[in-house]
């Protein structure tokens, strides 16, 4: 247990690891504060079901993280970022357990009514699925289910992609009327999905991340409008138009664009600066 425990924040050789212990911190956060605004009791009238909203949130943010992994070795040039993978896709289905747990709590531990919710609210159903299959990918996340599953580890762990599908689906139709946050995810799902089908030349510049990013937000802008045309009774044209009235508020599809403006900025100033410290090799100097 204790090397199990002690396995949070260590490499494979066993080592303090900076980054893993890092996100370690980073993925308890959420749910620490969450229990002192409990023990505070300042949840609101309804507690368990801002538990639940807040935990929710937390699940797609630690999804979305878990994808960007990959990315961000790429485009800093850090290799020592790759454990987070496993610590935020871990992190990911421990918080989906987590919400499941506290909709148990909500529904006073009634196992029959939980299935038959389950069973019977579409969106619960699809919520479900995508738990399961994340309670698969963290189970089969370890060396040893690597080794043991070989080539096979790959293609199970592509489910990532259908498993966001299905989360944010989830996400949106839990919004019903007011999608906005549910659709600024999706854009960042966009966003992360166009990079993995980029040209692996464009996959570490920085500069790709604009018209990946511009591609996303044009995609964000189209599934609000779908859904506000297609689930509600709100005029989709109105929501449409207000992506462009930046300057009232910014609307999802806005905020993914900024999101890979600030992005592909802090990368370009990061790479700037690491061009500027490289000492200069004199050939044939002393
Ligand atoms: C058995 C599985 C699940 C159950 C029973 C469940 C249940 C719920 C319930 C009851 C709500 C609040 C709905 C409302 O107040 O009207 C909710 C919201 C939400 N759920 Fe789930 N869920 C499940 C799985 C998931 C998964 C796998 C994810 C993410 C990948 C997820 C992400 C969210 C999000 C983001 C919200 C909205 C939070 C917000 O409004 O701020 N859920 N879920």
């Amino acid at each position: 247990m204790q090397i199990a425990i002690a396995g949070l924040w260590r490499d494979r050789a066993g080592r303090f690891a900076p980054v893993k212990a890092a996100g370690v911190a980073l993925a308890l956060y959420p749910a620490a504060v969450l229990l002192l605004r409990a023990l505070a009791g300042d949840l609101g009238s309804r507690p368990i079901t801002e538990a639940i909203h807040d935990v929710g949130d937390w699940t797609v943010r630690f999804f979305l993280l878990s994808l960007t992994v990959t990315p961000a070795r790429a485009w800093l040039d850090m290799p020592k970022l790759i454990p987070l993978r496993r610590v935020f896709g871990v992190t990911t289905a421990c918080y989906a357990g987590l919400h499941l747990l506290l909709y148990g709590a909500d529904q006073g531990w009634n196992l029959a009514t939980i299935a038959s919710e389950i069973v019977l609210r579409f969106y619960l159903t699809i919520g479900f699925v995508a738990l399961l299959a994340l309670g698969a990918l963290a189970v089969t996340s370890t060396d040893g289910w690597q080794r043991r599953l070989r080539h096979r580890w790959k293609q199970l762990h592509r489910l990532v992609w259908p498993i966001g599908v299905l989360g944010l689906f989830h996400y949106f139709l839990q919004a019903k009327s007011n999608v906005a946050a549910a659709a600024f995810h999706t854009g960042l799902f966009y966003a992360l999905v166009l990079w993995r089908l980029a040209p692996r030349r464009w996959q570490s510049k920085a500069v790709a991340l604009l018209p990946i990013t511009a591609l996303a937000g044009l995609a964000t802008a189209a599934t609000e409008f779908a859904w506000y045309g297609l689930a509600t009774k709100i005029n989709p044209w109105r929501v449409l138009a207000a992506n462009l009235d930046v300057f009232y508020s910014l609307r999802p599809a806005p905020q993914v664009l900024v999101t890979g403006l600030v992005l592909s900025g802090v990368i370009g100033l990061r790479r700037w600066y690491r061009a500027r410290r490289v000492v200069p090799v004199v050939a044939g100097g002393g």
